[in-house]
């Protein structure tokens, strides 16, 4: 058995709070989202992160036997994200002390989508809390186009404001795209921008301001456990350009071999089953399963999916796209989710914002990662 005894007891704990609905062979939902990678299904995953990570962190863990066996160590985001903030805030503390500049993000809500408004919430709240200047606009569901562009606009000129993020989904009558666009890449926070992107993917191209923050999130949680990327073998399921896509290059620029899974992917098993390293990206809930994984293999499980509970009071928990259960009985570190990838997409977007605001005095960022980086 592979992990300290107070390891245990919290993967066990965990291991059962995903694992009562498996348990009581409740069917599954249809996952949340797709390898398609629509801002919606990315907006729905983050929500239910955001809802979960606050729900979660008031509930207390309570071990039971129900990954009685497992041998998988937890890689535990929630500690690792609280350590970033806790970095952020000190390195805004300097900033603010002997530059006299404090980082300001603002956030483009628009509409009363529940699961929006719950994650631009949890990310003033990670604002808030490291010290951040915060700019709030929010938006009618039915505000047009150009007041979206026009306040976008207002926000690359305010010098108070040094990273913007337009909160996905936009309302089907607005062209996401070009409201994107509209943002200074100096304030892109989100790193969605094509020249962000581009220098991300080019071997030889410059560090990129910023980078997609649930990719950046997934780096930072192999590092901060230790486990190597150079030379090993990565098998990313899904091919979304807000996860699947750079993420994959993010490992590749690190060293990894990288095979990238999709939905036309055939035999995704055998594929899962050569990788050193697994990130699942597909939004399809628990759909790997421990059998396709090698053994002592790393579990970066992204997915946030809901199924149906009678034991929650909510009717539903929330499960990756891996079969927790089981792979943590074969994998040799893992991601649970709730408590993983989640809370660190709202930690490197916290990252994201002192080091736009750094760039913004030609002050060095401060890299992503720490080994084999060129961010
Ligand atoms: N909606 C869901 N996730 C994200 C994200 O990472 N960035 C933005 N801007 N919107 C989102």
């Amino acid at each position: 058995m592979r992990g300290t005894p107070r390891l245990l007891l919290r993967r066990l704990a965990l291991a059962s709070s995903l694992g009562a609905g498996v348990a009581a062979g409740l069917l599954h939902r249809p996952a949340v989202c797709r390898d398609a990678g629509t801002s919606l299904s990315l907006e729905s995953i983050s929500a239910r992160v955001a809802a979960l990570e606050a729900i979660s962190r008031a509930r207390p863990i309570v071990a039971t036997d129900s990954a009685a066996g497992g041998g998988a160590e937890l890689i535990d985001g929630r500690k690792i994200a609280a350590n970033i903030r806790a970095e952020v805030k000190a390195a805004t503390d300097v900033l603010k002390q002997e530059h006299g500049v404090t980082p300001g993000l603002a956030v483009v809500l628009v509409g009363a989508r529940t699961d929006s408004s719950t994650y631009v919430r949890m990310k003033k709240r990670a604002a808030a809390e490291v010290g951040f200047h915060s700019v709030d606009k929010n938006f009618d569901e039915s505000v047009s186009q150009q007041q979206l562009l026009d306040t976008v606009r207002e926000l690359n000129a305010d010098p108070a404001v040094h990273a913007i993020l337009v909160q996905l989904p936009l309302p089907s009558h607005i062209d996401e795209s070009k409201v994107l666009e509209a943002i200074d890449v100096a304030k892109d926070v989100d790193g969605f921008s094509a020249t962000n992107i581009g220098n991300m993917c080019l071997r030889g191209g410059k560090p990129p301001l910023a980078i997609p923050c649930t990719p950046a999130g997934c780096v930072e949680l192999l590092q901060r456990s230790d486990v190597a990327v150079k030379g090993q073998e990565v098998v990313v399921v899904g091919r979304s350009n807000i996860v699947g896509m750079p993420v994959a290059h993010l490992l590749q620029s690190m060293d990894a071999t990288v095979t990238v899974c999709h939905s036309r992917t055939r035999d995704l098993p055998a594929h899962v089953r050569r990788a050193d390293i697994v990130v699942a990206a597909v939004g399809a809930a628990e759909m790997i399963k421990g059998e396709w994984l090698k053994p002592g293999c790393v579990v970066i499980d992204v997915g946030v999916n809901s199924k149906p509970s009678s034991t929650d009071k909510r009717g539903y928990v929330l499960c990756g796209d891996v079969d927790f259960e089981s792979a943590v009985q074969v994998a040799g570190k893992i991601t649970p989710v709730p408590g993983g990838v989640g809370p660190m997409t709202i930690a490197m977007l916290m990252k994201n914002t002192l080091n736009l605001a750094r760039h913004s005095i030609r002050l060095p960022r401060q890299p992503l990662r720490r080994q084999n980086s060129k961010y």
